[in-house]
């Protein structure tokens, strides 16, 4: 019978057992085949063109609705730079990711809880919430939320 592995719910890494190392190296060394020097090189803010235009295709969007980035919290820092003036609401499911709260506040955001139920924000609330106030933008975590996480955090409820 295969050992069980115990799951770790405390913090937000990856297993390492997920990573798919094998396929990784091959997408490089066919990437760099073809696209070497201008992996290499530098290159536009918005991103490598080829993979904007890729992910355009595939998201049915313009190449210049797409930019790429190190990592989501990078995005989002971003994201807040182009939107978030002092006191723009931003709503987010509660508890949600303690970073993004982090940058949100940093950008002087007035973060809104929206709370979250097995199945996602709790809608009634959300209504309440757009009733009283037009946010920004609602951050969310469409799949994989684990609001058990000890990242998780609670902003303030609507
Ligand atoms: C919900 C959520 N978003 C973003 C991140 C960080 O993502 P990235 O490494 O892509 O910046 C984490 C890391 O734990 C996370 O739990």
């Amino acid at each position: 019978m295969a050992e069980l592995q115990p799951i770790n719910f405390t913090r937000g890494v990856p297993a390492n057992e997920s990573f798919p190392i094998a396929e990784l190296i091959d997408a490089a060394t066919a990437a760099f085949q073809h696209h070497g020097v201008a992996m290499m090189q530098y290159g536009p803010a918005l991103g490598f063109a080829p993979l904007r235009e890729w992910i355009a295709q595939w998201q049915g969007v313009q190449p210049s609705q797409v930019l790429t980035g190190n990592g989501s919290l990078e995005l989002i820092e971003f994201l807040c730079r182009m939107m978030i003036r002092p006191g723009d609401i931003v709503f987010t499911e509660s508890p949600t990711y303690d970073r993004t709260i982090t940058l949100l506040r940093r950008h002087h955001a007035h973060v809104v809880g929206v709370p979250l139920e097995p199945d996602g924000p709790n809608m009634t609330a959300l209504e309440t919430a757009l009733r009283k106030q037009t946010p920004k933008f609602f951050y969310l975590i469409p799949d994989f939320q684990n609001p058990r996480l000890a990242e998780t955090v609670h902003a303030t409820h609507v």
